[in-house]
C-alpha cells in the first residue's frame, strides 16, 4: 500500500516537473540508415519474435567474400530461445562480410554464436579470431563454449565495414547471426569523467571502440530488443546484487518519466528509468549501507560505466543526495539529482571512464547514503552499462592486436602469449556476455537475511538520528540548519574538489597532524583556506570537532573565520577564509621575506592581542585558545593579524568545574604554571602571547635546540637580557636603531609581565592589548599621548576598549584540574600541530 501512494505521488510531483525543461517520452524513434540483420547458415529468412527479420545468408550471400568450402551447419531441433541461433556458417579459412556504410559513426555490430552440434566439426572446441574495420579485435581465439551475444558499438568512419572472421583448417570460425546497425550520435559523447583523479574531464571518447559487457534494467525485468529504442537488451540487475536483500526494486509507470532537454530515450527508455533499486531498509532506523552489484571484469582494459538514475523514490527535491562507488573509489560524491534535473521523475545518466588500474576483479558499482546530516538516507540506481574500451593495439579481446602488436608492449610476445592462452580458458567462463533467459535462483531472497549482517553497520550511525529524532522531513531539515548555525555554509564535498583542483597536491598550502590545507578558489573566485582532515587521526577528529564548536560561536575581525564546512563521508573538511601573508612566524624569520617594521609589527601584535581579548571576554563562556604561537597568528593580504587554529581551544563557563587538564600545547610557549598544577586559565594564553611578543622583538624561534644551552629558550634567554637591562642587544637586526626606546620599554615591559611565573601576577589579554597600544603610540609620536587613538589596527581607543572589559576576567576564579592526578610527563608537544606546517609551504606559494 504504501507503495501505491508513493506512485501517485510521484506521478503528481513528475507533472509538475514538466515544466521545467524536460519533455515527455514521446516516440523519439531512430530509423538506422544502415540496418543489417543476417541469419547465417540459413536458407530462408527469419523472423523474431520481436518482428526484426534476418535475411538469409545464402551461398550467394552479396556481403560475404569468402574463398573457402561453404558450409552451413543446422541443428532445427536445436534448444535455442530464438531461431537465428538453429543455423550458422563455418569458415575453414578467412572469411570476410563487407557492409555497406551508408552514413558513417557509430554501428552496433552484434554476433550471435551458438556452438550447433554436426557430424563434421566440433564447434564447441574451435577457436578464433574476428577482426572489425582490419584493425578493431573484436575477439581472439575466443571459443563460444555456449550461446552468446556478443555486442560492439564502433565509430565506422569508412564507407565499408568489414568484419573478418579468421579460420582454419584445424580451427574453423563460425558465427550464427550478425547485426549491423546504425546508432544514433549521441549515444557516446566526447566527454566522460574519470574516475581518478575525480571527475576529471576525459575527451576522445568518440575514438574509442566499445564492446558491451553488462547492460542491466536495475531494479526491474529484463527488457529485449524489441522494447528497446535501439534493439538493446537490459538484463535484470537481480544476479549481480550482493546481497540482494541489500536492496529493494520499485517501479513506476513509465509514461511519467521525462526527459531533460538534449536527453532522448535513445539513451535507454522510459522502462529504465521507471524501476530502480533503492537501500533495502532505507526507512528503518539507520540505514548505512551501500547497495553493491558485482561483476566479472577482465582487468587488462579500460571500462565506459554508464550510470542511468531518475529520482523515482523521493517525494519532494532536494531529499535524495548520496554516493556512488565504482571499484570501490568514490566516483560521484553526493549526486544530487534534484539540482541537476530540477524534478522527480526526469531521466538522467552519467559517464565515468575507468582505466586498468582501477579495475579489480570482482568489480564493484555500488550506490550509498550520504553521511551527511541532509536529506534521506537512501540511494538509488536505475540503470547501468559496462562497456570495455579497446586498449592500445585497438583490441576489445585479448592483449593483442590486428598486427600481432601487444599491448604490454614489444619482446614479451611470448611470454605474454602463453599468458594469455592461461587467461583465456578464464575469459570464456567469464559470463560476460548476455545470457537473458538464465533463470534466477529461486532462492536467491532466503539468503542472507537481513539481520544477520546489516545488525553491525548500524551501530555506527546510531548516535548522530538518535541525537537528532528525525520523524518528518521537515523536523530533518530544521536539524540540519539548527547544526549548522555560525558553521558557514555546508559546502559539498564536490564542490571542495573543484575548488582544490581535486586535492591537487600544488594546492597544499600547509601539512599538519590534522591533515593538509589547501589554497582553494571557490565558484564565485573567493580563495579559501581548506584544511582536511585526516580520518585516521584520532587527535585529528576531536580537534575538527572543538574547532568546530568554537568558531561557530565566534566571529570577529581578529580571529580567522571559518566559511563552510563538510562531514560528508565521514570527512572532516574546515574551509577558512584564505590569509594571503600566511603566518607571522614567516615575516620573522626563516622565509627571507621583506623584513616588518617596528609600526607594523606592533599593530599585528596589537590584532592578535584583540582577538585573544576577544576569545577570553567576548562571549558567555570565556574560551582558552591553548596554542598560541607565531604560526597561528594568520595575516590577511592588508597584515591584519587573525587567531587561527582552534583545535586546542577549551571553553571554560563560570559554572563548569571541568576542564580537562592533560597539558597540551606547544614547547616554548607552554605556561610553566600551567605545566606544574595542571590548572588551565586564560592567563595560560596570557604567558605564550609574552613568548609571541620575544619572538617578534627577536625574530627568533621560542625553542632554537641549535643554540648554546642558555640560549635555546627564548623566554628564559630573553628575560635574562631584560632584567640585565640589556634587552636591545639581542633584538631583530633589522630593528636596531629603528625603535623608539619609550616604545621599546613599554613593549618589553607588557613581554615581561605576560611571562610572570605565576597566573595572577601577570596582566589580562585587556591590559596587555593597552600597553601594546600604548607603545605603538609611543613609537608613532616618540612620546605618550593616551586616548589618542592612532592605531593602524582597529581605531578606536585600546584604553577605552580594554577598560570596562578586563575585570571579567580578572574575578574569574582558577579553574580546578578534573583529573589532578595527571602525570605532567603527558605533555603532548604539538611543534607541528597544523599551525607551524600549516603555511610551511608558504614561501613556495608566492613562487607559483
Ligand atoms: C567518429 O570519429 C571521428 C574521427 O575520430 C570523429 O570526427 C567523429 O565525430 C566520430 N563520430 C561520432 C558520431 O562521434
Ligand atoms: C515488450 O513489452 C511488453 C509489455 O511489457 C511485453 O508484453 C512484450 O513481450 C515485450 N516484447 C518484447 C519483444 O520483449
Ligand atoms: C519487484 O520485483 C518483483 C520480482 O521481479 C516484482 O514481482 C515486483 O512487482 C517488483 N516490485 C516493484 C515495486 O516493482
Ligand atoms: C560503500 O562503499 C565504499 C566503497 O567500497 C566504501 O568506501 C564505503 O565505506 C561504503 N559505505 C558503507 C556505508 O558501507
Ligand atoms: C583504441 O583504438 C584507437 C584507434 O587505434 C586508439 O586511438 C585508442 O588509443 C585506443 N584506446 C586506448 C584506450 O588505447
Ligand atoms: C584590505 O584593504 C583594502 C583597502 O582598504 C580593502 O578594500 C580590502 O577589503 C581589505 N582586505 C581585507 C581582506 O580586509
Amino acid at each position: 500500500m504504501a507503495i501505491l501512494l508513493f506512485l501517485l505521488f510521484s506521478r503528481t510531483i513528475a507533472t509538475v516537473s514538466a515544466f521545467i525543461a524536460t519533455t515527455p517520452a514521446k516516440s523519439d524513434s531512430f530509423t538506422p540508415p544502415d540496418n543489417y540483420l543476417i541469419d547465417c547458415g540459413s536458407s530462408s529468412q527469419t523472423t523474431l519474435p520481436d518482428r526484426r527479420i534476418f535475411s538469409s545468408d545464402s551461398a550467394s550471400s552479396q556481403y560475404l567474400q569468402y574463398h573457402g568450402r561453404e558450409i552451413a551447419v543446422v541443428d532445427l531441433s536445436a534448444d535455442v530461445p530464438l531461431p537465428i541461433y538453429k543455423s550458422a556458417k563455418v569458415f575453414n579459412c578467412e572469411a570476410t562480410y563487407s557492409f555497406r556504410v551508408t552514413k558513417t559513426g557509430w554501428h552496433w555490430v552484434r554476433l550471435h554464436f551458438f556452438p550447433i552440434g554436426n557430424n563434421e566439426f566440433k564447434l564447441q572446441e574451435t577457436k578464433f579470431t574476428v577482426v572489425a574495420m582490419d584493425t578493431l579485435v573484436l575477439l581472439h581465439k575466443h571459443s563460444p563454449n555456449g550461446l552468446e551475444m556478443q555486442e560492439y558499438l564502433m565509430n565506422v568512419t569508412s564507407e565499408r565495414l568489414n568484419l573478418r572472421f579468421c579460420g582454419k583448417k584445424d580451427s574453423p570460425a563460425f558465427v550464427n547471426a550478425i547485426e549491423v546497425v546504425s546508432a544514433p550520435d549521441m549515444v557516446i559523447t566526447d566527454s566522460s569523467s574519470a574516475l581518478f583523479p575525480v571527475g576529471k574531464k576525459i575527451e576522445g571518447m568518440t575514438k574509442y571502440s566499445y564492446q558491451k559487457m553488462y547492460r542491466l534494467n536495475v531494479g526491474g525485468v529484463t527488457i529485449g530488443p524489441g522494447n528497446d529504442t535501439l534493439g538493446r537488451t537490459w538484463n535484470s540487475d537481480e544476479k549481480f546484487l550482493k546481497p540482494p536483500s541489500a536492496a529493494k526494486n520499485i517501479s513506476i509507470t513509465p509514461n511519467v518519466v521525462t526527459y531533460l532537454e538534449g536527453g532522448s530515450p535513445l539513451i535507454a527508455p522510459p522502462t529504465v528509468y521507471a524501476s530502480a533499486m533503492v537501500m533495502g531498509t532505507s526507512n528503518t532506523i539507520a540505514p548505512n549501507f551501500n547497495v553493491t552489484w558485482q561483476f566479472d571484469l577482465d582487468k587488462s582494459f579500460p571500462y565506459l560505466i554508464r550510470l542511468h538514475f531518475c529520482d523515482i523514490v523521493s517525494k519532494a527535491l532536494n531529499e535524495l543526495y548520496f554516493n556512488v562507488y565504482i571499484g570501490g573509489k568514490i566516483a560521484v560524491s553526493a549526486l544530487d539529482l534534484s539540482s541537476i534535473t530540477n524534478g522527480l521523475s526526469v531521466a538522467y545518466y552519467h559517464d565515468v571512464f575507468v582505466e586498468p588500474p582501477m579495475i579489480s576483479n570482482p568489480f564493484f558499482v555500488q550506490v550509498g547514503p550520504l553521511n551527511a546530516p541532509m536529506g534521506t538516507k537512501n540511494a538509488i540506481l536505475n540503470g547501468l552499462e559496462i562497456l570495455r574500451i579497446n586498449n592500445s593495439v585497438n583490441s576489445l579481446d585479448g592483449e593483442f592486436g590486428a598486427d600481432g602488436r601487444s599491448a604490454t608492449g614489444p619482446g614479451r610476445g611470448t611470454v605474454a602469449a602463453v599468458g594469455f592462452a592461461m587467461m583465456f580458458g578464464a575469459f570464456a567462463g567469464l559470463g560476460a556476455m548476455a545470457v537473458k533467459w538464465q533463470k534466477r535462483p529461486q532462492d536467491w531472497q532466503k539468503k542472507n537475511s537481513f539481520s544477520s549482517w546489516l545488525l553491525p553497520l548500524h551501530a555506527g550511525d546510531a548516535s548522530f538520528l538518535a541525537s537528532s529524532k528525525r520523524t518528518s522531513l521537515g523536523s530533518k531539515k530544521s536539524a540540519f540548519y539548527a547544526s549548522t548555525q555560525g558553521l558557514g555554509r555546508y559546502l559539498s564535498f564536490a564542490e571542495l574538489q573543484d575548488a582544490t583542483k581535486n586535492w591537487d597536491s600544488n594546492s597544499v598550502i600547509g601539512i599538519g597532524g590534522f591533515g593538509n590545507v589547501y589554497l582553494g578558489v571557490l565558484e564565485d573566485g573567493t580563495k579559501v583556506a581548506v584544511k582536511r582532515g585526516n580520518p585516521q587521526s584520532e587527535q585529528g577528529i576531536n580537534e575538527f570537532q572543538t574547532e568546530l564548536q568554537m568558531l561557530s560561536k565566534l566571529r570577529h575581525r581578529h580571529l580567522v573565520s571559518l566559511i563552510g564546512y563538510c562531514d560528508e563521508n565521514s570527512e572532516m573538511i574546515l574551509v577558512y577564509e584564505f590569509m594571503e601573508h600566511g603566518p607571522l612566524r614567516d615575516h620573522l624569520y626563516g622565509k627571507n621575506l621583506p623584513t616588518v617594521s617596528w609600526k607594523q609589527r606592533l599593530e599585528i601584535c596589537i590584532g592578535a592581542a584583540r582577538g585573544l581579548h576577544y576569545l577570553h571576554t567576548g562571549s558567555a563562556t570565556a574560551i582558552i585558545h591553548r596554542d598560541v604561537k607565531t604560526t597561528n597568528i594568520l595575516l590577511d593580504e592588508n597584515f591584519t593579524a587573525k587567531m587561527a587554529d582552534f583545535g586546542l581551544s577549551k571553553d571554560v563557563g563560570m559554572g563548569e568545574a571541568h576542564v580537562s587538564t592533560a597539558v597540551k600545547g606547544s614547547f616554548g610557549y607552554l605556561d610553566p604554571e600551567y605545566f606544574r598544577k595542571q590548572q588551565l586559565t586564560d592567563k595560560s594564553d596570557v604567558y605564550s602571547f609574552g613568548v609571541v611578543l620575544l619572538e617578534v622583538l627577536c625574530a627568533r624561534s621560542a625553542i632554537d635546540p641549535t643554540l648554546p644551552r642558555e640560549q635555546v629558550n627564548l623566554a628564559e634567554w630573553a628575560m635574562q637580557w631584560k632584567r640585565k637591562g640589556l634587552l636591545d642587544k639581542i633584538i631583530d637586526p633589522n630593528l636596531v636603531g629603528k625603535i623608539n626606546p619609550e616604545s621599546m620599554n613599554k613593549y618589553a615591559e607588557a613581554a615581561e609581565k605576560c611571562l610572570a611565573e605565576y597566573g595572577v601576577d601577570r596582566p589580562t589579554m585587556g591590559d596587555v592589548l593597552w600597553n601594546l597600544e600604548y607603545a605603538l603610540q609611543l613609537q608613532d609620536q616618540g612620546k605618550p599621548e593616551e586616548g589618542g587613538g592612532s592605531g593602524g589596527s582597529g581605531g578606536g581607543s585600546a584604553l577605552a576598549n580594554a577598560a570596562p572589559l578586563a575585570p571579567a576576567i580578572d574575578n574569574r576564579p582558577v579553574m580546578t584540574p578534573a583529573q589532578a592526578s595527571q602525570n605532567p610527563a603527558e605533555v603532548q608537544a604539538i611543534e607541528d600541530h597544523s599551525g607551524t606546517a600549516m603555511f610551511a609551504q608558504y614561501g613556495n606559494l608566492n613562487g607559483r
